[in-house]
């Protein structure tokens, strides 16, 4: 689900992956994504072409653990008429397409090693051949890859090309689990929540208390496919205006301990983010009341909501009753044009401000 490139975040980690991915959309090199299952492999791969110069360009994504081995030589070289059997005419694969912009080779190992030979010589010299064909072509695509297999593992059983491994992963991104991104479970199920809502027009708000505690809790060991997979059935199970923990239907065993230590940062950011939440949940994002009950000026209200990214869910406040917006400070934070792939972190990781910001999909 969601708008396209948009992704969502607000925690140290999330944010010091959306900076490498900012500095590596500059340069032409090839870039290694890796992570568990659902962590957001492609969604950065596209945030990378996006924000690169060659977002003009296509982005086109093969998945090599997908397609049979007899067939993912031609799909990804191409083949010329006669090449084997069936091969009636001439045909370009997925390199060629990516002419001018971008490769994604989405599972990399799973190439086979002739194939890994032939993707190392591209990447050396930029050159390759048609399936069937002696024609030594060029081409100019950018090739990102991924995988959620150990390649270093796969080196020492010989299956995966050490040479390779290592002109690929340069540059090499890994995506924390959504379990280590603290309270960005909870921003994404509201993001989602919005989303879905809106998709399937039902009158959702948001998440009650219980619900709230039990997305914090739970593992998520699907990472952020499973949170969007199971906020979209919730909105289409509820019966009532507020997700219970009853829609998420979440397997209680797999709740994970939060007793572990926080820094005082981490434990500040956590906690705030929660209350709001829970806030905006009690009280139907009611502005007044929520600042009621939480003790402070609806102006500082607003402004914590809109440095976690929850101002959306409170209707009433528009950035008019509290001042100009913080786009309007141009040093630090980019404009919608100057942040193309749609991610934002106001600092470095190592410099981060107790209230984070963000980049939210523009649909709903
Ligand atoms: N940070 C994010 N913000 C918003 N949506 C996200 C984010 N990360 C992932 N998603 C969404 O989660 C889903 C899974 O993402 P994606 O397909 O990129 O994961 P993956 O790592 O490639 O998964 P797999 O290993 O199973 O191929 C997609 O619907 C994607 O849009
Ligand atoms: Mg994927």
């Amino acid at each position: 689900m969601g708008t396209g490139n948009e992704m969502v975040g607000a925690s140290p980690s999330i944010c010091a992956v959306f900076d490498l991915v900012r500095k590596m959309a500059n340069t032409e090199m090839p870039v290694l994504i890796t992570g568990e299952t659902g962590t957001g492999k492609e969604l950065t791969a596209r945030a990378i072409h996006e924000q690169s110069s060659r977002k003009h360009g296509s982005f086109v994504p093969i998945n090599c653990g997908a397609i049979p081995e007899t067939l993912l030589e031609s799909e990804l070289f191409g083949h010329e008429r006669g090449a084997f059997t069936g091969a009636v005419q001439q045909k370009k694969g997925k390199l060629e397409a990516a002419a001018g912009g971008t490769l994604f080779l989405d599972e990399v190992g799973d190439l086979l090693p002739t194939l890994q030979v032939k993707l190392l010589r591209f990447l050396q010299e930029g050159t390759f051949q048609r399936v069937g064909g002696q024609e030594t072509l060029h081409v100019d695509a950018r090739v990102l890859a991924a995988t959620n297999v150990d390649l270093k593992t796969a080196i020492e059983r010989n299956l995966f090309r050490q040479d390779l491994y290592y002109r690929l992963g340069v540059l090499h991104i890994h995506l924390p689990p959504l379990r280590d991104r603290g309270e960005d479970a909870l921003l994404m199920a509201m993001v989602f929540l919005k989303q879905a809502a809106a998709t399937y027009r039902k009158q959702i708000r948001s998440y009650t208390p219980q619900a709230v505690d039990v997305l914090r809790a739970y593992s998520w060991p699907g990472n952020v496919r499973e949170l969007s997979n199971r906020v979209r059935r919730a909105v289409v199970m509820a019966e009532g205006m507020d997700i219970t923990p009853h829609d998420l239907d979440l397997p209680v065993e797999k709740l994970q301990a939060v007793d572990l230590l926080d820094s005082l940062r981490a434990a500040h950011r956590r906690i705030e983010m929660e209350l709001l939440v829970k806030a905006i949940s009690l009280h139907r994002g009611n502005l007044t009341r929520m600042a009621r009950d939480l003790e402070v000026s609806r102006s500082t209200l607003y402004r914590k909501l809109r440095a976690y990214g929850l101002e959306k869910f409170v209707p009433a406040a528009t950035p008019l009753f509290f001042g100009p917006r913080p786009e309007s400070k141009k040093s630090t934070t980019p404009s919608p044009q100057d942040n193309p792939g749609g991610m934002s972190c106001e600092s470095s990781p190592g410099n981060l401000p107790l209230e984070p910001s963000h980049q939210f999909p523009e649909s709903a």
